[in-house]
């Protein structure tokens, strides 16, 4: 039997927490999730919880406890757990193959382990691009304000977060960004509708102000998640693709939390229109059951890395040595069949329209939201402290309300210590096999949270 007591004796004791500030295990002992079922854990005290966020970072779409996943993981390693992926796997070539299925006008995988990692596979083959074709000029990558692109230093540099970069300079040069596209919150002061999409036009001013001929790619979320859960405009993503275009940019989406099936397409940029050149993925791929990342691309673009005699170099020379786990593709096999099964992508377009219609009604009650925004089972509710000014709540509240929801047995997720002064954003991403009663579960829990904070905030 596990002593749970000297389980989180030992956490508290040892493991440094992700994004955490540990003082407040000085008062409080760290949550240590023991088991899962569907969209239910429990965890080491015996407490269950209805998990809005699938597993803490939009990861375990399709729900804790499947045995299927498992069993053919297992299967496989004990077949075949791992070789570099200079050499193929049964796995890797299946994989492969019912992805780019799903991904028209795209055909090249290239396995990592992480997301921040797939994105800087893209930096790196940009770069090399840029020498291979030129003298290395076409090199740099715009990003987008308020997106989120991952922990290393490169990924880090193509961030838009102030506060996720804060003290982690200096950064890789050849990283600037373009604005945000928040219609609540428009850089241009204009409102949708009477606006001429600004927030898109503006990445030819970065383009322009950087030089044409220096700008190899634009990194872009399909939705922003992290930073606040931004979905754009529809006209948006065909503007940005027409100024790609116009200057020779490479378009890279970076699905590491739409990807496979979280807004109701198998991927956030099948929601517009819109041909990527590059897409990576990662969190839902294998839904938490394996660590595994893609980066997708055209076969134009592998093309352009065959090797030419003059240059020796000329082959994209990188490696990921647990690309090769062969647990990663096989859990993603399962998934995809697991969502194409059970028909999960109809079900995240309707219990996903439930779910952003409850934070609607939400709204029209609570004077502290003040805006809700989403797609699929993809949900942001933005707090304000005042709905005519639309000044935001301080992180604090953000931080109360989800620890009141956990008190409640909810757990969500928010805007963390991402920005200056926007930490007020509260996400909502449950798996995708959530029914509409789960979805009023979570409204209600919601509901008396609010109702709760509201009086205490404006007491
Ligand atoms: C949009 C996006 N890209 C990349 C990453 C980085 O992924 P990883 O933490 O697997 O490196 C994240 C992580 O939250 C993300 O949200």
């Amino acid at each position: 039997m596990t002593d749970f007591n000297e389980i989180i004796a030992s956490d508290k004791k040892h493991v440094w927490h992700h994004i955490t500030p540990h003082e407040i295990f000085d008062t409080n002992d760290p949550m240590v999730i023991v088991s899962g079922e569907g969209l239910r854990v429990r965890d080491a005290k015996g407490n269950t919880f209805l998990d809005a966020t699938s597993g803490g970072v939009w990861s375990v779409n399709v729900g804790y406890g499947r045995t299927e996943i498992a069993d053919a993981v297992r299967d496989q390693l004990v077949e075949m757990c791992y070789f570099a992926q200079t050499a193929g796997s049964i796995p890797g070539a299946k994989y492969a193959s019912a992805l780019v299925e799903k991904m028209p006008g795209l055909s090249r995988v290239y396995f990592s382990n992480s997301g921040s990692e797939a994105n800087e596979k893209v930096y790196k083959m940009v770069r090399q691009l840029a020498h291979l074709e030129g003298a290395g000029e076409k090199y740099k990558i715009i990003f987008r304000e308020r997106d989120y692109h991952g922990t290393t230093i490169g990924a880090l540099s193509s961030t838009g977060q102030s506060e996720r970069r804060a003290q982690y300079g200096p950064f890789v040069p050849g990283f600037s960004s373009f604005t945000h596209c928040c219609c609540y919150r428009c850089p241009f002061g204009k409102e949708y509708g009477s606006c001429n999409i600004e927030c898109a036009q503006d990445l030819e001013r970065a383009i322009l102000e950087e030089g044409p001929d220096t700008v190899g790619a634009v990194v872009l979320e399909p939705i922003t998640a992290g930073g606040g859960v931004i979905p754009p405009v529809p006209e948006y993503f065909p503007i940005i693709q027409a100024i790609c275009r116009k200057y020779d940019v490479l378009l890279h989406i970076d699905e590491v939390v739409c990807g496979v099936g979280r807004t109701g397409e198998w991927f956030g940029y099948q929601n517009y229109e819109v041909s990527p050149d590059f897409v990576t993925m990662a969190k839902g791929v294998a839904s938490g059951y394996a660590a595994i990342s893609c980066t997708v691309t055209t076969e134009e673009v592998f093309n352009r890395f065959k090797p030419a005699e003059s240059d020796r170099l000329s082959y994209f020379r990188d490696i990921s040595t647990f690309g090769g786990c062969t647990a990663g593709p096989t859990a993603g096999l399962k998934t995809l069949e697991i969502l194409e099964r059970e028909q999960l992508l109809q079900n995240v377009k309707q219990v996903g329209a439930y779910m952003l219609e409850g934070f609607d009604a939400l709204k029209s009650e609570f004077a502290l939201i003040g805006d809700v925004r989403g797609k699929g089972l993809f949900g942001g509710i933005e707090l304000v402290s005042d709905r005519k000014t639309r000044a935001p709540v301080p992180e604090s509240v953000a931080i109360h309300i989800a620890a009141e929801c956990a008190r409640n047995g909810l757990l969500i997720s928010r805007t963390n210590r991402s920005f200056s002064e926007l930490n007020n954003t509260l996400c909502f991403s449950p798996a995708l096999i959530a029914t509409r009663s789960d979805i009023d579960e979570m409204l209600g829990i919601l509901e008396r949270v609010f109702a709760k904070c509201s009086t205490s905030i404006s007491a």
